[in-house]
């Protein structure tokens, strides 16, 4: 049975700070933010929003805009790392909102569960939704999952400028009009990992943000490796002496903590890839020096960053091949177009890939190609760490939602935050009430309680 993706929504806050504004604020050239990053915006959350209300206003939307009535929706999954209960899960606060609007009750029968491992989890929280739609469980239901997110970090630090907030909700269900997911390859690495935590009580994580970089990449390589062999052994695709799984792949969607983190691990997969191939010793020749190797090949990630000699070579060897014709094809035909949004809205955490994907999609359909049949790689990695790499195929159906794609229109009128106002709403020094926007046909938050015996109740209204 197919199953998949047959539409999707987001909603990103209109509030943002501009990169440029940014870095003059923080002293630092606003060349790294825009061409060394790939970050120009990052969207903002309200003082009246959270991201259970940003998931409730992309579920209102998809609902809306496909004419579902709740009776339609069999599950409804949120996945976050944005959480503000630690019991109480977040697709309850959802239903909450959306009975507002659908009558009290009307999502009773619904049901679903708020998953957590950071970046990852709307993956797994699509995969268990697939396989219950597979199953033969959904009835002719859909499920909707979606990831909300407010990337948030400590004034004054490194993540800071990779901050963004948005969420994005996929309609599942087994005639999927988008993309359908294929079979028995989905892939999975874990390793017990601090490279970016929030400990209980804290509102920003802790991060060890190179070490990030490095074990992103370390994790989805062998969750490819590991979907190569299911590839292989399902007779899903057959490879080539000679070629690549990445050559199967029209599209590859990677996860998107900023824009050129994409370009980052698409070269390391590539890289990797090719090595054991023939056209690498052609490859080697253009790039012209020899590919380093660290003074400890078996080190750790900790002793490989410290090698600061490798660390340098292996910077200019990079660079040297992304500029390879080569590489540039790879970069230009599968990856750079998924890579516009978040430039433009900046990190969503869980949200970040599907919002990939969505941009992928609206932006190579403006190029004039036919999207039907194409296979889409999907790089999935959550601090923590686990990544998770599955692919599918665009559906027949496809231009239907494709050609009424618009980001900018989706996102709607924004409004560029002063620096005070963006450290205003960073510090949480504004009530609800103090919203700077007034916006109308939205859930907004009214108020959290701080009684004892009532303390963290929140109040959401659909504002008419
Ligand atoms: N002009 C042009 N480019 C410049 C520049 C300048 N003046 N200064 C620096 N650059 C380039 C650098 O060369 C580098 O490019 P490459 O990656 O191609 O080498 C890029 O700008 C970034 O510079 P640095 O690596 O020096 O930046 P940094 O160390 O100050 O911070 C960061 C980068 C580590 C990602 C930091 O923003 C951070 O900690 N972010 C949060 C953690 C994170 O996003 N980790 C990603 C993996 S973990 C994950 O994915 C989960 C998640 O969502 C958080």
């Amino acid at each position: 049975m197919a199953a998949g993706i047959d539409d999707i929504a987001i909603y990103i806050p209109r509030l943002y700070i501009d990169a440029a504004d940014f870095a003059k604020a923080r002293g630092l050239d606003p060349v790294k933010l825009q061409k060394g990053l790939g970050v120009s915006q990052m969207a903002i959350v309200d003082a009246n929003q959270d991201p259970a209300i940003l998931a409730a206003n992309a579920c209102l939307k998809i609902m809306q805009k496909n004419k579902l009535s709740p009776e339609d929706i069999g599950r409804l999954y949120v996945s976050t790392e944005s959480s503000f209960d630690e019991s109480k899960a977040m697709n309850s606060f959802v239903i909450g909102m959306l009975e507002q609007v659908y009558g009290q009750g009307a999502f009773e029968h619904c049901g679903g569960v708020e998953t957590k491992f950071a970046c990852v989890s709307g993956s797994y929280a699509l995969y268990d939704n697939t396989n219950w739609i597979r199953a033969g469980e959904a009835e002719g239901k859909h499920a909707l999952v979606v990831v909300s997110d407010i990337a948030k970090y400590d004034m004054g630090s490194s993540g800071e400028m990779t901050q963004g907030a948005g969420a994005m909700v996929m309609l599942l269900n087994d005639k999927p009009r988008l993309l359908a997911f294929d079979p028995r390859v989905t892939s999975t690495s874990i390793k017990d990992e601090y490279d970016f935590y929030r400990p209980f009580g804290k509102e920003t994580p802790i991060v060890h943000g190179q070490y990030s970089n490095m074990l992103y990449m370390i994790q989805v390589r062998k969750a490819l490796e590991a979907y190569k062999k299911k590839v292989i052994s399902s007779k899903l695709i057959n490879i080539e002496p000679g070629e690549t799984i990445l050559d199967h792949m029209d599209y590859i969607n990677m996860h998107l903590p900023y824009s050129n983190m994409g370009k980052k691990a698409l070269a390391y997969l590539v890289r990797h890839e090719w090595r054991q191939l023939p056209r690498w010793k052609k490859i080697l020749q253009e790039i012209g020096i020899e590919e380093p190797i660290p003074k400890d090949p078996r080190g750790t990630i900790e002793s490989v960053l410290g090698d600061e000699e490798f660390m340098a070579k292996d910077h200019e060897f990079t660079k040297l091949f992304t500029k390879t014709p080569e590489y540039q094809e790879v970069y230009e035909s599968k990856l750079a177009s998924s890579l516009i949004a978040s430039s433009m809205i900046g990190n969503l955490y869980t949200a970040s890939l599907y919002l990939g994907f969505r941009s992928s999609l609206e932006f190579e359909y403006q190029k004039g190609i036919k999207l039907e049949g194409k296979r889409v790689g999907f790089g999935s990695y959550g601090s923590g760490s686990s990544a998770m790499v599955f692919s599918g195929v665009i559906q027949p159906e496809y231009e239907e939602i494709v050609k009424n794609m618009n980001l900018e229109a989706e996102i709607g009128d924004r409004r560029k935050l002063t620096w005070e106002e963006y450290e205003e709403l960073h510090e949480n020094k504004l009530s609800p009430e103090d919203s700077m926007l007034h916006s109308k046909k939205e859930f907004i938050l009214v108020d959290v309680n701080k009684e004892t015996e009532s303390k963290g109740e929140r109040r959401y209204i659909y504002n008419e």
